[in-house]
């Protein structure tokens, strides 16, 4: 079940995705650390965030939206008081998600995790608004996403991982953009902006106005651009979106992932990232599929 993420491995292709497995250590009691490939913390960023105003996550029909405002408790605090912690379970895989507002945030929390031991990889959240830059996205602007990821990589003493955002036109140009600028893997799909409507109060159902679909009803979606985004690129693609079930972690890789982050569905399921993992092995069992990295782009298209 083992696979290779840009030099790191992984003795399980099923990683917990950011934002939905805390910093690693409150899921201990639940799920052996250990045991599944690895774990990305919530997005770390220069300074303590409170996050957005509540109501700010709201179930769907087929998954949920969020807008948590990327509530964390600064790289310093992470550092200091939660991966002391995490170093003491041996075989955890740590991947530290980054971001920031303006490039030099993000290299200054990749600086501070530079110094720090236990750390397998950096996980950099391209979604997120440059201010500098008049508040667009970087993950949206090819010229931005270059000058994020060359920046960034010059100073990452970790293999760097660039989360693509969903919401562009061509994620092949976005994935090749990254690739050529240096990073040393993609992952894809952060959330899909959306927006929901009481119709009684007729008020925005999230304080913010829009939030981050996430969930089965994005995943066709997502297999699509991690199938693009793989055909477009020769560094490894980590694909996620929707993934509930062994089958959907197995199709994901079928379009070209070299492995997979489980999000939403650790809210249903605080195991499910094990039991996907479980479940994915019993599959590669009954198909004869001897190792579970082989399955990676094997879709037959004709
Ligand atoms: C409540 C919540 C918080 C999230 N926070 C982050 C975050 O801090 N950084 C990030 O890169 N992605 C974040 N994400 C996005 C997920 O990591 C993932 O990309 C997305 O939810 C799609 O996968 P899923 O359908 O399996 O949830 C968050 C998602 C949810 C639902």
């Amino acid at each position: 079940m083992s696979v290779n993420v840009a030099g790191v491995e992984l003795r399980s292709p099923v990683i917990a995705a950011s934002g939905t497995f805390g910093y690693g250590v409150e899921f201990e009691e639940i799920v052996s650390l250990d045991r599944i490939g690895a774990f990305v913390t919530k997005g770390l960023s220069k300074e303590p965030m409170a996050g957005n105003p509540t109501p700010r996550i709201i179930e769907t029909p087929a998954g949920m939206m969020n807008a948590i405002g990327l509530q964390n408790m600064g790289v310093r605090a992470f550092v200091q008081e939660k991966l002391p912690k995490l170093r003491q379970i041996k075989g955890a895989v740590t991947i530290a998600n980054v971001f920031g507002y303006t490039v030099e945030d993000c290299i200054e929390v990749i600086r501070v995790l530079n110094d720090a031991e236990g750390i397998a990889m950096y996980e950099l959240n391209a979604s997120c608004p440059n201010t500098s830059h008049g508040g667009m996205v970087f993950g949206t602007d090819p010229e931005l996403l270059k000058e994020l990821v060359t920046r960034t990589k010059e100073v990452s003493k970790r293999p760097l991982m660039i989360k693509l955002s969903p919401n562009v036109t061509s994620i092949a140009q976005m994935a090749k953009v990254a690739a050529e600028a240096g990073a040393d893997a993609l992952s894809l799909v952060n959330t899909f902006l959306s927006m929901a409507i009481d119709v009684e109060t007729r008020r925005p159902k999230i304080a913010n106005v829009t939030a981050g679909l996430s969930g089965p009803a994005i995943k066709p979606i997502a297999v699509r651009m991690v199938f693009e985004a793989a055909k477009a690129v020769s560094i490894p693609v980590v694909g996620m979106g929707g993934i509930v079930r062994a089958e959907d972690g197995i199709e994901f890789m079928m379009a070209g992932a070299t492995a997979v982050q489980v999000g939403t569905a650790s809210y249903a399921d605080p195991r499910a990232v094990e039991n996907i993992a479980s479940g994915m092995r019993r599959w590669c069992g009954s198909h004869q599929v001897e190792r579970v990295a082989s399955l990676t782009g094997s879709v037959i298209l004709q």
